[in-house]
């Protein structure tokens, strides 16, 4: 090989080899390679040689360009690793580092429970509907067929309220959810399926007892409906709250001026050391009260008694929270303790359904 080409190739790939990052071999490239290096002259130098003399130098130019991309290639390549174990190492994750804190807070067992009881009767084709806390006496007791002088307006230990309705009465916080009766009764015509669950108050504080309670009232009204739907219904219902596909259930013959006939609701359960659990057992447990809607609360709202026929039901909700998740002290579920919370509470992710289930 002439010797400049010699030289100039060993100069050219000393300088690649040199070359300590890409930056470096990309400037290499340009100074060494481009148009206006040595390597480029002596490409344009051919043009002025001898056919013969251009033959030889022209191949050993070739090689000489062969050689100096193979090394370019391979420097490439090397430098190429080097920087990527580089970033390798400098991405590293810390695993021993504390995770980053998860969103606190919990449901609420009452708020669980509305939710389950409303899916259950949603799966019924039952529809929400809601009431205000504050109502009227007409709406929370006699158009519900408790009439002024009857002993149960004393039973239900109401709060009045320093402001009067329409009438000049005295309006209250609502007893019952059966509030909701009337108020979708007089605005709505039947066939009705209805789920009202909220708020209600009693002046009534000990140890199962607190001034503010929960409870969900259902109701159905249309052309044929009989006790037997009405216990086929909540019997559903028992089953799949308590997901005990064989609870007993018994219904009791009981009182309410608004339902006739009227029953409570209990289910089988056995007591053992103060225990207790829900199921086939010796002993039995109130769950709720209900029956058929007294055909003179129909016509209060409006509603042809001779056409249609009702039943309703109404449950505590503290009770049912107690029942199954077994929360002992009524009163701990309004003491805002978040310790309390976070042990009796829910997950905000576990949302009940019946495909899903209800409760995790
Ligand atoms: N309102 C009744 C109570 O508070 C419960 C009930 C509702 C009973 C509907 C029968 C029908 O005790």
């Amino acid at each position: 090989m002439t010797a400049s080409y010699s030289s100039l190739k060993s100069q050219i790939i000393a300088a690649i080899e040199s070359a300590s990052d890409l930056a470096a071999l990309e400037s290499v490239r340009v100074a060494e390679l481009g148009k206006k290096s040595k390597l480029s002259e002596a490409m344009a130098s051919l043009g002025k040689m001898t056919p013969d003399e251009r033959k030889s130098a022209g191949a050993e130019l070739n090689k000489v360009k062969e050689e100096i991309n193979a090394a370019f290639e391979s420097r490439k390549n090397t430098l190429q690793n080097v920087a990527m174990m580089q970033k390798l190492q400098s991405e590293t994750i810390d695993i021993t580092l504390p995770a980053p804190p998860i969103a606190r807070g919990k449901i609420h067992p009452i708020t669980q429970v509305i939710d389950e009881v409303t899916a259950i009767f949603a799966a019924q084709g039952f529809i929400v509907a809601e009431g205000p806390d504050i109502d009227t006496q007409d709406n929370n007791f006699t158009a519900l067929n408790i009439p002024e002088s009857h002993p149960a307006r004393q039973m239900h230990d109401t709060f009045y309220l320093n402001a009067k309705d329409e009438k000049g009465l005295d309006l209250l916080l609502r007893t019952h959810t059966s509030t909701v009766q009337i108020r979708t009764m007089t605005k709505q015509k039947p066939p009705l399926r209805i789920l009202a669950p909220g708020r209600t108050f009693r002046s009534d504080s000990d140890m199962t007892h607190t001034p503010m309670f929960h409870q969900i009232e259902g109701f159905v009204v249309d052309e044929s409906t009989h006790f037997g739907h009405l216990k086929g219904c909540l019997i559903e219902f028992v089953r799949a709250f308590f997901e005990i596909s064989d609870v007993p259930t018994r219904f009791r013959p009981s009182f309410f001026p608004f339902t006739e006939p009227s029953a409570e609701m209990d289910i089988g359960c056995s007591r053992k050391d103060g225990g207790l659990k829900i199921g086939a057992g010796d002993s039995w447990l109130e769950i709720l009260g209900c029956g058929m809607i007294h055909p003179k609360v129909l016509e209060n709202c409006g509603i042809d008694s001779q056409k249609y026929q009702g039943f309703a039901f109404g449950m505590g909700v503290e009770r049912l929270a107690m029942l199954k998740y077994g929360i002992p002290d009524l009163r701990s579920f309004f003491g805002g303790d978040a310790r309390w919370l976070d042990h009796y509470g829910f997950s905000a992710c576990d949302v009940p359904s019946l495909a899903g289930g209800l409760s995790r």
